[in-house]
């Protein structure tokens, strides 16, 4: 970073507070992680500075022999890391990949079905102001009061009423297993195309921790960057069939030239995610998940649908009188970080809403156990308990910087 700090003093320093804060608290935004090292010095290269429209042996520009080998390697990594007959690593990010799967499965004003923002869905999958509900008709699932999860027989006898021309699973805020196959049969009935989201849940899906929508699904998208732990990225997966109009949703229908650099280190990011000790990985965040939850229940907190299946928690604090935006502002404070949330029929406005969301990807990526989670979980209730005692926020954040001494981040690049 020497030639930065000479270049750009202001900017370097930035980045140096940001990389002391993510050294010096937890954190639980469930769609963060920390890359590798390698995945960085790819992202960093100067790939950036080369321009490669179109698709590999297919370009609008000159010099591509070393850019096509790049994207070639990403896309045969992807094809097998995930099993999928086709794989496009050019989105830029979660939504344009989401993007051009409605370019090329769908026509504005088609039906199309997701899950609603306010049970978990994405801003992409129909949410009134983002363009999917805009530029399309969307119908809206939710998850069932009782239970926090997707009740399938609902889905199925709303999707046969609405008749949707494209469902989508997969989700910013659900704690639970997706039943891929079950979205798949019921696409299959109405006679819609199936695409699965599952940026939250790649890494997961990779490791086998999770089933696979690839067999069931027409596409699959998902970001690079959250349980993948790649760079900020994007992807789809799809089928043979449908494997022409995706290209061409990405390129020409929505992007220009590709980002190289990211290509790059997407494919970095499949190589690492290709490993046993990645699996350990995956299979470790449901665990302290899992562990995260147990302590949080201990402690009387009201999770929605009781509980988690994957990497997430989402936590209900309607029977605590705390506001979510209140007890994610105090957790900060304390060098606790997650963000506040929705919960599934939340009374709150969604600038202040009922829930908290956290999850463990990236202190997993930290080396962080079951046994540390516990940990974590009793500085919560603190804190959640506390909220205006600044006093104890103060303790619990020195306590909070001492304990996160013990776990390096992984990738740290920068030197003093
Ligand atoms: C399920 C899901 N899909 C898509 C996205 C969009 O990704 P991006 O922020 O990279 O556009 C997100 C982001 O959090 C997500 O949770």
């Amino acid at each position: 970073m020497s030639q930065l700090r000479n270049t750009d003093s202001e900017i370097f320093q930035l980045i140096k507070n940001e990389e002391k804060r993510q050294k010096d608290v937890v954190r639980m935004i469930p769609s963060e992680n920390y890359t590798s090292a390698a995945v960085m010095e790819a992202t960093g290269s100067i790939l950036t500075n080369k321009y490669s429209e179109g698709y590999a042996g297919k370009r609008y520009y000159e010099g591509q022999e070393f850019i096509d080998e790049v994207e070639k390697a990403a896309i045969q990594r992807a094809k097998s890391l995930f099993g999928a007959d086709h794989a496009n690593v050019q989105p830029y990010s979660g939504s344009p990949a989401n993007m051009a799967v409605y370019h090329a499965l769908v026509k504005p004003h088609d039906i199309v079905m997701g899950l609603g923002l306010p049970h978990g869905g994405h801003l992409t999958h129909g949410w009134k102001v983002n363009f999917s509900g805009r530029y399309f008709t969307p119908v809206q699932y939710g998850v069932k009061k009782e239970t926090g999860r997707i009740d399938y027989d609902e889905l199925r006898d709303f999707a046969k009423k609405v008749k949707p021309k494209l469902i989508w699973a997969g989700a910013t805020a659900y704690p639970r297993e997706i039943d891929f196959q079950a979205f798949g049969e019921i696409a299959k009935e109405v006679k819609a195309y199936f695409a699965a989201d599952i940026a939250h849940i790649a890494g997961l899906v990779a490791a086998g921790v999770h089933q696979s929508p690839v067999p069931h699904a027409d596409a699959v998208t998902t970001t690079t960057h959250k349980t993948l732990r790649g760079p900020r990225g994007g992807m789809i997966l799809c089928k043979e069939e449908v494997a022409d109009v995706i290209d061409k949703g990405v390129f020409p229908s929505l992007q220009g030239g590709p980002h190289n650099h990211t290509t790059a280190a997407i494919a970095v990011a499949m190589k690492e995610a290709s490993t046993p000790e990645f699996v350990e990985y995956a299979k470790q965040i449901v665990k302290n998940a899992k562990a995260l939850a147990d302590e949080l229940l201990s402690h009387g907190y009201d999770l929605v649908s009781g509980g988690t299946d994957n990497h997430l928690i989402l936590v209900d604090l309607s029977n605590r009188d705390i506001p979510g935006k209140v007890a994610s502002q105090a957790l900060d404070r304390a060098g606790l970080v997650l963000n506040y949330n929705m919960v599934p029929f939340d009374t709150r406005s969604p600038f202040n809403p009922s829930g908290i969301r956290l999850g463990t990807p990236s202190v997993t990526s930290r080396g962080m156990k079951e046994e540390d989670m516990k940990f974590i979980g009793t500085k919560m209730n603190e804190v959640m308990s506390n909220v205006d005692n600044d006093d104890l926020i103060s303790k619990v954040k020195n306590e909070v910087t001492e304990f996160c001494s013990k776990f390096p981040i992984p990738g740290l690049l920068l030197g003093e």
